[in-house]
This record gives C-alpha cells, structure tokens and sequence, in this order.
C-alpha cells in the first residue's frame, strides 16, 4: 500500500494498460499525476477513478519530444518529488516496407515511441525529480521487440531502442538508487489493438489464441508485473526486460 506522499507519473494515462496502472495506483492510496493528450478522456479518467483527490490530471501532446525533460521537472516543482514513473504513451502502426515504410513514418513512431519516452525518462532521473533510492522507472515496450511480426518494422525498432536504452540508463542510474526496467507485453486488448480489425474475425482470434498458451492478454495481466517492479518486492531488478505474453514468445 501506499500514501499521498508516493508520488506517481503515468503517461498514456487515458487509455489501455496505462489507464489501468492509473487506476490500480490510487486503488493502493498514491497519488498518481495521469498525463494524457485528450481532455475528454482525461476528465471521463477522473470521473472512474476511486481516491478521485490523489489523481492530478495533465494534458500533454507527446508527438514532439524538445522539452519533455524539463517539462517534467516543472511538475515536480509543483507536485513534490517523485517515486516512480510509468511510460506507457506509444502509437502503433501497421506498415509493411513495401506500403512504403517512409522515413517520415518511422520518425513518427520514433518520436513518441523512444524520443518522448527518453526525455521524459531523463527528465525524471534528474535528481532534482525524485525521491532517490526507492524509485523505479518503468517503459512499456512489446514482444513485437524480440519476436518478429510482418507489418511493424518501425513500430518494433522503436521498442527494440527502448530495450537497449533500458539497460544503460539502469547503469548510469543505479548510483542515485533508481532502477530501471522494461516491460514486454504480447497482445493485450486495448484501444491499440482493436484498431485492427481482424480482431473481430472468428478465424484470427482462434489463430491468435493458439500463439497464446494461456490466451490473449488482458490489461490486468500485464498490472500485476508493472506494479511489482514498481514495488520494494523487486529491489535487486534493474536493467531487465520482462516479458509478459502468456508464453507466446516461447
Ligand atoms: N495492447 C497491446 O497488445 C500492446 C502490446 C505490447 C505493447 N504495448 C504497448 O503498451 C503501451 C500502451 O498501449 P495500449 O495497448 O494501452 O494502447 P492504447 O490503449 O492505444 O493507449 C495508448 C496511450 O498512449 C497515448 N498516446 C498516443 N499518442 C500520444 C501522443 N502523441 N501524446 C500523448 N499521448 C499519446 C494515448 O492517448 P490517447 O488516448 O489520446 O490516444 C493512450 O493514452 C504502448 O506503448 C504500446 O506500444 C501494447
């Protein structure tokens, strides 16, 4: 459990596993800062909420990353120093290279997926951001990062480079006690995925099924991991991919 002076930031808050690690958060009495770039889905985010005094909402485009570190730090100045910041702001696109996979497309995951999460990430390491030992940092990347899937090239990449970054940045940080980690999620429904409409064909939901062992994800499969490593529980993890997908990666 925690009190009002754990202090939470969650990016892609509106929606999908980031709304639901917001939700959990004030579920256990922190104070979560939700950032999300629609206020309609951020005001409908307060209005679920439980603990409705504990969640500070702000509005934020992320498809541009100059400034998201400092940006941070002025959030703090207001809010108090923080112990842990989940990223799960990401965009997903279905582009084979033959569609044409243009630079300008990829650049486009790029920004959001790893350039905005970075400079948020950098933004919270300053130590002038967080409470120091005791918190933990948390990207959202996928299986897609180490299970190739046709179609997602870019997308892919943009969280291969979270997974690689993941591990230098948890070196460089472990000396003012912050871990760092990634979590690899497979298919979770979410507002992400059903934008594909196969979805909602009999015949690839039963072929996805068969990849899963233990079935497609729900967002509550993957909160359980996320809230462990924000945990105490998981003290001595940092620098580590876990993957959660029902052992469809096996
Ligand atoms: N669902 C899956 O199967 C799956 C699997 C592996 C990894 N992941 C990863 O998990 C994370 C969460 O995905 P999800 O399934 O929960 O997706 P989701 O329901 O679509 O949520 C994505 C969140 O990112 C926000 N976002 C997107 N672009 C943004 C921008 N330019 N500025 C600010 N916020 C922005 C969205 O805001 P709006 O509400 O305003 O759009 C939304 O809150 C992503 O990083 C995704 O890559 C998902």
């Amino acid at each position: 459990m925690y009190t009002q002076k754990d202090i939470f930031i969650v990016t892609g808050a509106t929606s999908g596993i980031g709304k639901g690690v917001v939700l959990s958060l004030l579920d256990k009495g922190a104070k979560v800062i939700a950032i999300g770039r629609d206020t309609k889905k951020l005001i409908s985010l307060k209005k679920e909420a439980i603990n409705k005094n504990n969640l500070i909402l702000e509005e934020k485009d992320l498809s541009n990353c100059r400034g998201l570190d400092k940006w941070i730090l002025s959030i703090t100045k207001k809010y108090g120093k923080l112990k842990g910041l989940i990223l799960s702001a990401g965009i997903q696109q279905i582009i084979p290279i033959s569609s044409p996979l243009s630079v300008e497309k990829s650049k486009e995951l790029f920004e959001i997926n790893y350039f905005s999460t970075m400079q948020i990430a950098k933004g919270f390491c300053d130590r002038r951001a967080n409470i120091g030992k005791g918190s933990s940092v948390i990207f959202i990347s996928s299986i897609a990062s180490i299970r190739g899937n046709a179609g997602i090239i870019g997308y892919a990449a943009s969280k291969g480079a979270i997974n690689s970054g993941v591990k230098s940045l948890a070196l460089e940080v472990s000396k003012l006690g912050i871990r760092v980690n990634a979590v690899l999620p497979g298919f979770v429904k979410t507002e992400m995925t059903s934008q594909w409409k196969e979805i909602y064909n009999k015949q690839y939901l039963e072929k996805l099924n068969k990849e899963y062992p233990l079935g497609i994800g729900k967002v509550e499969n993957v909160i359980g991991p996320i809230l462990f490593l924000l945990s105490d529980e998981s003290k001595w993890i940092t620098g580590n991919e876990i993957i959660v997908d029902g052992g469809a990666s096996l």
